[in-house]
């Protein structure tokens, strides 16, 4: 059985003494020994003060939101996996929506990435999902295997047992407007098939769903047979809520 994780991405949002309370409430609210795997992806410049906060337990892994494809040099502004893994980085998200819009993250460069994290030995959660536009214009699967084809390309040759992928319809991010439970089984299904197709152990595959996952919706979303979990944006700053969605993931139908 495909162990789920629930991933927390605060994108840029935290400040110290809230980060400090966040964690401890989160650490408290815990049942010992959780039915899945929890990570937490705080802003890059707090990844210490995570680290600190974590250190001594194993319920909460950390994460990291965006990682450079280089390993060193001129690279302003970047951060490289060598740096993350001195912070105890286990996660790093790649390719999320809103990196392919403000940084023109493009798919080649995810693909890149994807590998760089692979590589250094850590999990990547790729990301994949049409906008509201491609959606109705009828090409959401198209650009969803666009994308995860060039993640495959990309990473030819490379161990894949560690791929995560998420698929995050970006006009469900942070719009409150979730997918359906049966838009995301659909477009999971998919992918997983595409996984199959490229000659990958497509059913060790843990493929999550971010878009507005909530309290309310995380159980029905969370009980299709190829979601794995979720990538939480909103829910993930307030520990009540990020506690529920990881109550749910570890309930079973
Ligand atoms: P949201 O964000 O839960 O706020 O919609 C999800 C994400 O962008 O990963």
């Amino acid at each position: 059985m495909r162990r789920r994780i629930i991933a927390g991405n605060w994108k840029m949002n935290g400040a110290l003494e809230r980060n400090r309370a966040l964690v401890m409430d989160l650490l408290a609210g815990l049942p010992a020994d959780p039915a899945c795997d929890v990570v937490v992806c705080p802003s890059a410049v707090y990844l210490a003060q995570l680290q600190t906060l974590l250190r001594g337990q194993n319920d909460v892994s950390l994460g990291a939101q965006d990682a450079s494809e280089h390993a060193q040099g001129a690279y302003t502004g970047s951060i490289s996996l060598a740096m993350l893994q001195e912070f105890g980085v286990r996660f790093v998200i790649v390719g999320h929506s809103e990196r392919r819009r403000d940084q023109h993250e493009s798919d080649l460069t995810v693909g890149a990435k994807v590998r760089a994290v692979l590589a250094a030995g850590l999990t990547p959660i790729a990301c994949v999902g049409e906008t509201a536009q491609q959606r109705e214009q009828g090409l959401g699967a198209f650009v969803v295997q666009r994308q995860l084809g060039a993640i495959l390309a990309m990473n030819a040759g490379m161990p894949l047992d560690q791929l995560v992928l998420a698929y995050e319809p970006v006009w469900a991010i942070g719009t409150g407007q979730t997918a359906t439970p049966e838009q995301a089984q659909g477009m999971h299904a998919a992918m997983r098939m595409q996984l199959r197709q490229a000659g990958m152990a497509a059913d060790e595959v843990r493929i999550l769903y971010g878009g507005s996952m909530k309290p309310d919706n995380a159980a029905d979303l969370l009980a299709q047979p190829d979601v794995d979990g979720g990538l939480i944006g909103g829910a993930a700053l307030k520990a009540v809520d990020f506690l529920q969605i990881v109550q749910a993931a570890g309930e079973r139908p």
